[in-house]
């Protein structure tokens, strides 16, 4: 049998274990054409919540008793593609489910001498990936600059500081636990960080760490962290719109500061959105970079491992909680 966990209820503000169902199902035969994969490591991700709503975004939302969708690392235990065979490690969307069978589109194959396989879906995946070009193509950071990151211990965050600090940056962080904030300075070389769960006045706090100001900001979260970066935004600054995960959750928007004016045109600013999807073409670059980077010892990174599928709810909603440090993944079955 396989066994999957549904999107059982949309949820309503913060999702909740009964938003989800586990299930039993028969054993997925492959086709001529397709492959019958094993996860191994799931990734629970920040988008996931957007999925669960029944709104248009740029991608179509998970239907009420769908399989919840998400990047797996898994291994090939049946082929009826030439193009794979049985014991290949791979990378692919196949979901919060033990089995899944695809036609190989959009499945990356693993060389398992190249990093631990978990980092397909972390350092040497979408987020090592969403790092690489949302900083350096969207903000193109020199020398001697500061660049802020919120969200700054998550998966994506701790990456972005790294990349700063290699291009001579000063990276500066904001995360939401002391330990959060003493690993970006103590073990990945910040320049300086803050807790905003701690520190009551950001504005100040960011003022004191950045006295030359902001020339490049790399926003995950939004919300009141941002509203305070904002208001030291150098001129001719780059401003990365990565994520919004404060708002996420939330069942009304949040009203914000008028920034056109007093940010983006009297400062001559840029801010830009981007989907790390847009640099698909450019993706084998990215990966090539930051393989580079970690075997020598430029990046590290770390994994929050939760086990067991029927768990992987638990750990996306922590996630959400912000009780990750680094990438948050759940171990579904053994190597
Ligand atoms: N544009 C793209 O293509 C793209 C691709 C991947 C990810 N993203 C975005 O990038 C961001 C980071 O993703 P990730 O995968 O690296 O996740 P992550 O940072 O590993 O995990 C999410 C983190 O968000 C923080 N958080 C939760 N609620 C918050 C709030 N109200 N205010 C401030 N921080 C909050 C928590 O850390 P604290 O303890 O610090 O609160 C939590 O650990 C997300 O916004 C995600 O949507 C965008």
């Amino acid at each position: 049998m396989n066994r999957q966990i549904l999107l059982a209820a949309r949820p309503v503000g913060f999702p909740k274990d009964s938003d989800f169902k586990l299930v039993e199902s028969p054993m997925p035969d492959p086709e001529e054409g397709q492959i019958l994969v094993r996860s191994i490591y799931l990734s629970v991700d920040p988008y996931m919540r957007g999925r669960m709503n029944d709104v248009k975004s740029y991608a179509p939302p998970v239907q009420i008793g769908g399989v919840m969708g998400g990047g797996v690392v898994a291994k090939v235990v049946k082929s009826n593609n030439p193009q794979f065979k049985e014991g290949d490690i791979v990378e692919g969307t196949f979901g919060w489910q033990d089995y899944a069978v695809s036609s190989g589109q959009g499945v990356r194959k693993i060389d398992p001498g190249l990093a631990p396989i978990s980092t397909a879906l972390g350092v040497l995946g979408m987020p090592g990936l969403t790092a690489y070009f949302g900083l350096l193509a969207i903000t193109n950071p020199q020398p001697g600059e500061t660049v802020v990151v919120s969200g700054a211990a998550g998966a994506v965050g701790a990456l972005v500081g790294q990349i700063a600090r290699i291009k001579d940056c000063r990276a500066i962080g904001i995360a939401g636990a002391d330990d959060k904030i003493s690993y970006l300075n103590d073990e990945l070389g910040f320049d300086g960080a803050f807790n905003y769960k701690t520190v009551s006045d950001y504005y100040e706090k960011l003022r004191e760490l950045c006295p030359k100001g902001i020339d490049v900001y790399f926003d995950n979260v939004g919300g009141a962290i941002t509203d305070a970066v904002f208001r030291l935004i150098n001129t001719r600054a780059r401003i990365s719109i990565c994520g919004q995960i404060s708002q996420y959750n939330l069942e009304k928007p949040e009203m914000a500061p008028r920034i056109i004016l007093t940010v983006l045109l009297t400062r001559q600013a840029r801010a830009e959105g981007f989907l790390v999807f847009q640099f698909a073409d450019r993706y084998p670059e990215g990966l090539r970079q930051m393989a580079q980077w970690l075997k020598e010892g430029k990046l590290k990174y770390k994994e929050d491992i939760e086990h067991g599928l029927e768990n992987t709810p638990r750990a996306f909603m922590a996630m959400l909680q912000g009780r990750n440090m680094g990438k948050q993944l759940v171990k579904v079955a053994d190597e």
